[in-house]
């Protein structure tokens, strides 16, 4: 029987660090760091801004032989990448499953990426990888339209696909959509790992998450994420939480009774 599987874990071999008071190591999340279990379908990596996501996935993804800047494997639009001093130290426990696709997004060098893409498909012999991309210039499309492009075209199932942040692209009404196509992805024996700070995103429910604070990376529940909890306290009250949020003591905020509430 086929399974999603590719990845069982990731191993940070703590003998091999020479310095933890260095970056990466000196990131706290990656300084507690053993081993994690992957989910054979999807793992998010979630947690405050600066907790270790990037600094673990791009690992992760160097160590499969992707390029830094993101893009497939051995994809030469990622010419300029660097190695992370966590690459060597880092350990996959593979399966005997081979994915026969891959893709490892970077949203903040989406740009460059696209650039890239441009310059090859200028190059005698290389054009034509547009075509995976909805056949124009990721340039000349919309962030949230190459991303969907992207999802819906150059990505074939089979895979194992490392996202970080693919809501930095998307209106609400397209992460819901981009769900979708990660159900048919997955169904289609894909393995993904994710970082994320939205909500909807982050329901999928064959997912593992893993939230990454100053002690460690721990599972949590749906539910228990700051992200569920922040969002759905929100929403429930936004003019109670913004009175709570803008509240001066010199009643120079919402609190006086001067605020939005209709
Ligand atoms: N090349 C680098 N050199 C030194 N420190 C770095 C480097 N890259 C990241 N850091 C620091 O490491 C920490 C973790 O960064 P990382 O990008 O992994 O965070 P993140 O969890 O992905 O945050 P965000 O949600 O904002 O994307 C941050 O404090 C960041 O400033
Ligand atoms: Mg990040």
């Amino acid at each position: 029987m086929r399974s999603n599987h590719f990845l069982n874990r990731v191993i940070l071999d703590r003998a091999a660090v020479t310095d933890w008071e260095a970056y990466p190591f000196s990131v706290p999340a990656i300084r507690e760091l053993n081993e994690l279990e992957l989910h054979p379908k999807v793992t998010f990596f979630v947690g405050e801004n600066g907790s270790g996501k990037s600094t673990l996935l791009e690992a992760i993804a160097e160590k499969l032989g992707f390029q830094s800047m993101g893009g497939g494997r051995n994809a030469s639009a990622g010419q300029f990448g660097y190695e992370s001093a966590l690459t060597r130290p880092l350990r996959l426990a593979r399966t005997q499953n081979r994915p026969l696709d891959g893709f490892f997004l970077r949203a903040e060098s989406f740009y460059n990426f696209a650039t890239g893409l441009d310059e090859l498909e200028q190059q005698p012999f290389c054009g034509g990888a547009l075509r995976w991309y909805g056949g124009r210039s990721l340039h000349a499309q919309s962030h949230g339209e190459s991303f969907l492009n992207l999802l819906t075209e150059r990505l074939h199932g089979h895979g194992l696909y490392l996202f970080d942040e693919p809501e930095a692209a998307l209106s609400p009404q397209h992460q819901l959509s981009m769900l979708v196509r990660l159900h048919d992805l997955v169904q289609d024996f894909s393995q993904f790992i994710i970082t994320t700070h939205s909500p909807l995103i982050m329901a999928y429910p064959e997912a593992w998450i893993y939230q990454f604070t100053p002690a460690g990376i721990r599972r949590v529940a749906y539910e228990e994420t700051e992200h569920y909890r922040i969002t759905h306290a929100f929403m429930r009250n936004p003019s109670a939480m913004m009175r709570e949020l803008l509240r001066r003591e010199d009643g120079l905020g919402l609190g006086d009774g001067e605020g939005r509430e209709p």
